[in-house]
């Protein structure tokens, strides 16, 4: 883990408040699938860094993608290329994809798809089956680019404005059995998480399945406790320093 200071080499809206950021380290850090980073602008009023999934990496430069929320989101979207931020990486475990996974389900919700394009893009040699869910076409992004990496690709929006009618969940439940993945990945929001538990406990499905959580942080390292989870065994967890990807049945949802 590396705290640097970096340059905005591009920044751009890709799709109805998300915009996609582009950054120069100094030096080159590796990075593995589903790791995150943490970053600000410097600003006062956004000292705390915020943290977001690591989507390509690439020499020095870094991507990622960041849906408007709040204030450091909105100083973010200001950011010009050459202006200086400070970020922290990697952070985080990532998705650790098993050598005999050739086959694998991969089900994004929202900006839960960010993180999971390093897996797609990242790790070759595998066929993807990829599932999409977005609240409508104007908040879809990166399809062109999983489409690219997928080996069958299915966008599915809440209002049905772009695929189908549908949530990504749904989707992959509805194709499971033409596909039997070997391994599933996902990450989206806590509501698409539940559901894809309680479908796959429904069905019998017992595939190995990875999940990204998103928890509110503070200091992004372990230190500070903000990101604790639950686990099914009544432990607790770090999302940031444990996580953010851990095995479905691991962790309460
Ligand atoms: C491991 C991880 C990966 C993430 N990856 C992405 C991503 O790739 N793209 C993306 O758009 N968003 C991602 N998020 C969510 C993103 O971090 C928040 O949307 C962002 O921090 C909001 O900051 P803000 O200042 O604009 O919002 P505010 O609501 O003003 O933030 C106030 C404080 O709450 C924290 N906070 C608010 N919402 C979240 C949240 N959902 N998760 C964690 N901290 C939060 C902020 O860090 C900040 O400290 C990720 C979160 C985590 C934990
Ligand atoms: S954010 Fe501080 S311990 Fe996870």
């Amino acid at each position: 883990m590396k705290e640097l200071s970096c340059k905005v080499k591009h920044n751009a809206k890709i799709a109805n408040g998300i915009y996609a950021m582009t950054v120069t380290l100094p030096e080159e850090v590796h990075t593995a699938c589903g790791q995150f980073l943490n970053i600000s602008t410097g600003n006062p009023a956004h000292l705390l860094k915020r943290p977001f999934g690591i989507m390509r990496s690439s020499g020095t430069n870094v991507t990622f993608c960041y849906q408007l929320k709040g204030e450091g989101t909105r100083l973010l979207s200001q950011a010009k290329p050459g202006d200086g931020l400070h970020v922290t990486l990697p952070l985080g475990n990532g998705f650790q994809i098993p050598e005999s996974a050739k086959k694998i389900a991969v089900i994004g919700g929202g900006v839960g798809v960010f993180p999971l394009l390093s897996v797609v893009e990242g790790v070759k040699g595998r066929e993807y089956y990829t599932y999409l869910g977005f609240r409508s076409a104007e908040y879809s992004c990166l399809v062109g680019e999983f489409a690219a990496a997928s080996k069958r690709l299915s966008v599915v929006t809440d209002d049905g404005s772009l695929g189908k009618k549908s949530n990504a969940v749904s989707a992959f439940i509805e194709e499971y059995a033409s596909v039997l993945p070997d391994l599933i990945v996902s990450c989206g929001p806590p509501v698409m998480l539940r559901a894809l538990k309680e479908r796959l406990k429904e069905r019998g499905i017992t595939t190995p399945c990875l999940v990204s959580l998103e928890e509110r942080m503070g200091c992004g390292i372990g230190a500070c406790l903000v990101c604790v989870c639950k686990k099914s065994d009544g432990s607790n967890a770090r999302v940031c320093k444990d996580g953010p990807v851990f095995d479905i049945n691991e962790v309460e949802l």
